[in-house]
Parts: structure tokens; sequence; C-alpha cells
């Protein structure tokens, strides 16, 4: 089955779009990589996509329009791929995020924890169904959060069939707007799945993107190929300052997002560079820093040993600067991109996503209890089979 996988993470940065050949039952899959399409968001999209993750009131009427506008835009990527590597059966979008709530955050700051992540995703399948006319698999968090989960991360199950090795311990460590690793420890296909371990290890690009955003007066939206951090020197003591945030404390399971490391946090950061003296390109780096130092932290923390190979994948895993760092603070592992081992870095989450839309098909479980933290394996995603009429 071809099946086309579609995400927008915590970036905001655009759709990315796979088209991926399917075969086979649960973990005894196949999975060919046909062909990836980045599709940027218009801007003024991108704008209020943005204005609204950082809780800017919104009426529900323009909530809905904005909800269809981003439906839109993620079938538009899905046929601009298909009118360039053929045909697909099947859609499974994951959608954008736009408000993640863990679980036990209180709903409000007056108020106890809660018992129930909440999380909300634009672009409904509904619409993509019926722009596209294929059927679409989309909401793949909302089962998991039923059982109890944090309904994340939903992507180390597919990076176990995908990127586990007979005799190394690996982890694989997405890059994105957040950043996210799935531990797999050595697996034998012949034996019964190993326990995989995976969690949000904090921010990836999201304050170093903003901070970019920020200091070049809106010119720049990421730092390209890492040129802004690798001027700058970063500041340790303000890496180990940050680095104290009660949630490099807090046990996995754990989600996050841009609540926590978005504009409010790089406010905070901004200033306390400043009290440092630090200049433009030296924050940049020393954020840069503190992602590399919050991975390494994560792993030193909460992993039953370091693995033998750290395999990164997401937009990250294009910053060298970044990598390099990754790698000087894991001195006893390999850092690589999943390149290395065959599976394309800038497409792996969106492949993922394709490989839960075929597990939904199968009625195949796509959720890990021991990363998300659910009560029990659940089926992954709401159909729309039928595309409605026009
Ligand atoms: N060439 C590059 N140099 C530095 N950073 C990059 C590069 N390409 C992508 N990125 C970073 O990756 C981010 C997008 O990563 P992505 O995996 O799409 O994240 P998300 O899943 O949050 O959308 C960009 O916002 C940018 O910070
Ligand atoms: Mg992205």
């Amino acid at each position: 089955m071809r099946v086309i996988g579609l995400i927008s993470g915590t970036s905001v940065d655009g759709i990315d779009a796979a088209l991926v050949e399917l075969d086979g039952q649960g973990y005894d899959l196949t999975v060919s990589f046909i062909q990836g399409l980045a599709y940027p968001y218009p801007e003024s999209l991108r704008q209020q996509i943005l204005a609204l993750c950082a809780g800017e009131a919104i009426a529900l009427d323009h909530l809905a329009a904005l909800d269809d506008a981003v439906a839109e835009t993620f079938a538009t990527a899905a046929q601009a791929l298909i009118a360039q590597a053929g045909p697909a059966d099947l859609i499974a979008s994951h959608g954008q995020t736009v408000f993640h709530r863990p679980v036990g955050r209180p709903a409000r700051p007056d108020q106890g924890p809660t018992r129930l992540a909440y999380t909300m995703q634009l672009g409904r399948g509904v619409a993509i169904a019926q722009h596209t006319g294929l059927p679409t698999v989309s909401n793949f968090r909302q089962a998991d959060i039923e059982a109890g989960g944090e309904g994340a991360p939903l992507a180390p199950i597919v990076d176990l069939c995908l990127l586990s090795h007979p005799t190394e311990r690996r982890c694989v460590q997405n890059l994105g707007g957040i950043g996210n690793v799935a531990y797999l420890p050595a697996w034998n296909r012949q034996d019964s799945a190993p326990k995989v371990l995976g969690w949000d290890t904090g921010p990836a690009n999201s304050l170093i993107d903003i901070a970019v955003h920020s200091l070049s007066a809106g010119a720049l939206t990421y730092d390209v190929d890492g040129a802004w951090a690798a001027q700058g020197t970063p500041c340790i003591p303000l890496v180990n300052r940050w680095l104290a945030h009660p949630y490099f404390t807090q046990p996995p399971p754990k989600s996050t997002g841009r609540e926590l490391f978005g504009w409010e946090f790089f406010e905070q950061c901004r200033q306390d560079a400043q009290g440092e003296g630090l200049a433009p390109q030296d924050l940049v780096a020393t954020l840069t820093e503190f992602t590399a130092a919050s991975v390494a932290h994560e792993y030193r923390t909460f992993l039953p040993a370091l693995p033998d190979r750290v395999l990164v994948c997401g937009g990250g895993s294009q910053n060298p600067v970044l990598m390099a760092r990754l790698q000087a603070r894991l001195p006893e592992t390999v850092v690589q991109t999943t390149d290395a081992v065959g599976v394309s870095a800038s497409y792996k989450e969106a492949i993922a996503f394709a490989v839960l839309g075929y597990w939904y098909r199968q009625g195949f479980p796509g959720n890990l209890p021991t990363v998300t933290g659910a009560s029990r394996s659940v089926i992954l995603g709401h159909g729309n089979d039928i595309a409605p009429p026009r």
C-alpha cells in the first residue's frame, strides 16, 4: 500500500510529506521510502498558527476557519507530492499541534493537577479527505490520551521497527522544535520486542529559532547551518542555570511543547544573556549548547545505559554546530544522522505517521505504554474513509 505521511511539528516551518510503500503485518514490516516533500506554510498562515501557539485569544469561528485552512494546506502538500511521485492509497496526517498539556499539568494555574493530557492538532482529517478524495487517518494522539497516556511521543515504536539493531543499543533523537528520544535496546527480531523508552527531552530548535528570528529583526526564521552559533561562544554558567528547570528533574514518561520552551522561556534567556553581556551570536551559541546539553543530561539521568549510537533526525540534524555539540556532550557514543543507516533524517517523522496510518488500517496498536504512560496498547487514529460529497 502506498501511504503519504504528513506532519508539521512545533517549529511550524511547514509540512513534511513522505510517500512510502508499505507491506507486511504489525512489526513485521517492509517500508520503502519513495519520495519526500517539504511544503512551507504561506507566511500569513504560519503567523496565525504561531500566534495561537503563543496563547493569543481567538474567536471560535476563526479557529474553525484556521483549522480548515491548515487542512487545505496539508491536502495541497499531499497533492504536490502525488504530482511528483505518483498516486497514493491512503493519507496519514498528524496535523499541526497548537496546544499540548501533559498529564499532571493543572488546566489553569489556580487548579490542581489533571489526570488526562490534552492535545490539539489543527488540519482535520475529514477536510483533507474531501480535498484529496483519499481516505485519511488523523487524530493519532487521542486514543493514547483516552488510555491515560501523554499522547506523545508516538514515533518510538516505528523507530524500533526501522532503526533498531541486533547487537547495538541505539537512541533515535528527533530534533524538531522540541527534542524527543526513542531508546532502542539491541533487538534480535526472532525475540519478542524489547522495552523501548521514549520521551520529550526538552527544547531542540524552538529557542534557537525564536532567538534568531528576534535578533535578526524578523529577517531569519532559523540559524541556517548553525552560522550564528558558529560565530558565538556558549556561556556555560547560563546553560547550567537553564538546566535547573524542573522539566529536567521530572522522570519520564513526560512530554512538552512550546508552552514550556517557547517565548516566555526565551524572554528569560534574553534577560539572562543581557545580564552576562552576551552578543547575539553568543546567545544563539548558548541556546544551541543548551539543547545539546539537555539531551545529554536526559540520557545520563534517565536511561538505563548510554547508547552505543545516537541517530539524529529532524531539522536539527541539518545544523552542524548542534550535531558537533551533541557529540561533544556524549563522547562515549557515536552521534550520526539517521541518513547514515539509510533512513531519511528529514522525513523520518512523516514516514513514522505513514506507518501509524497503515497500522490503523490493519487494526494494529500504535502506542507503547512504556513510552506514553498509557494503561494499555490502543489503535491510534480516526479514519475518514469516504470522502464526503463535494
Ligand atoms: N540547514 C539547517 N540549519 C540549521 N537548522 C535547520 C536547518 N534545517 C532545518 N533546521 C531547523 O529545523 C527546524 C525544523 O525542524 P523539523 O524537524 O521540521 O521540526 P518540527 O517537527 O518541529 O517541525 C527549523 O525550524 C530549524 O530550526
Ligand atoms: Mg517541521
